[in-house]
């Protein structure tokens, strides 16, 4: 059964991105995650096109839903999102989001996934500026701000995305949106705190979670970081 999830801009959620976790022991690694407080479980679905990394589809989205007990946060790095937007609802996302860059139509795909009655999301990445959320702002349930180039689990973070979240933020506002937003890529304790205090609430975490000798207690760290709780 999927936990109720606290959806407002004064809670941190964590986002476990099961990328890094290990694909032998799936239902492990999210047990784990969840023991220490996660509030979505991150799903990275990737195409070979629209990034250079072909890795999870329907099937896996659909079996993580059967033993999850947070919500899923489909994260769509795919080409044609909308030939696929029904096939992962009906999987089991509870929030999806798709890239700007490659959703020509992105009023009609943002609408069709709120008309689904599951959570929208925009995508930019570290190249693609903010203005292009400026006319979108007000329909959207949340922005995901790349902190790296899609594709790949533990790369470094682009600090850049830290300044690019005070303006989506600002954009945000000034729309008189309330959609959060959520951060990805290169996520840990050491830059938790910054991301939440420019703005994001969201945090994405694949190697700080899954790459730690204990999935359960990174979680825990990673929350402690990101609330500024320096952990004896
Ligand atoms: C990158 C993915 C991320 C990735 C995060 O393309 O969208 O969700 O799994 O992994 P880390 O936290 O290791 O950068
Ligand atoms: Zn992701």
């Amino acid at each position: 059964m999927t936990t109720r999830l606290a959806w407002s801009s004064e809670t941190v959620l964590i986002a476990p991105s099961v990328l890094s976790a290990n694909f032998t022991d799936l239902g492990r690694d999210v047990a784990a995650v969840e023991r220490g407080g996660a509030d979505l479980i991150h799903i990275d679905v990737m195409d070979g096109h629209f990034v250079p990394n072909i890795t999870i589809g329907q099937p896996v989205v659909r079996a993580l839903k059967r033993i999850a007990a947070c919500p899923l946060d489909v994260h769509l790095m795919i080409e044609e999102a909308d030939r696929y937007v029904d096939d992962f609802v009906d999987a089991g996302a509870d929030l999806l989001s798709v890239h700007v860059e490659v959703t020509p139509h992105l009023h009609r795909t943002i609408a069709h996934i709120k008309s689904q009655g599951v959570k929208a999301g925009a995508v930019l990445n570290p190249s693609t500026p903010v203005s292009s959320l400026l006319d979108i702002a007000s329909d959207l349930d949340f922005v995901l701000v790349m902190s790296v180039n899609p594709g790949f689990s533990g790369q470094a973070f682009i600090r850049q995305a830290l300044d690019k979240i005070r303006r989506v933020r600002d954009v945000l506002t000034q729309a008189g949106s309330s959609a959060l937003i959520e951060i990805d890529g290169g996520i840990n304790a050491s830059n938790a705190q910054e991301a939440v205090d420019a703005g994001a609430t969201i945090l994405v975490a694949g190697k700080a979670i899954f790459g730690a000798d204990n999935a359960e207690t990174a979680t825990q760290t990673l929350r402690a970081a990101a609330s500024g709780v320096v952990r004896p």
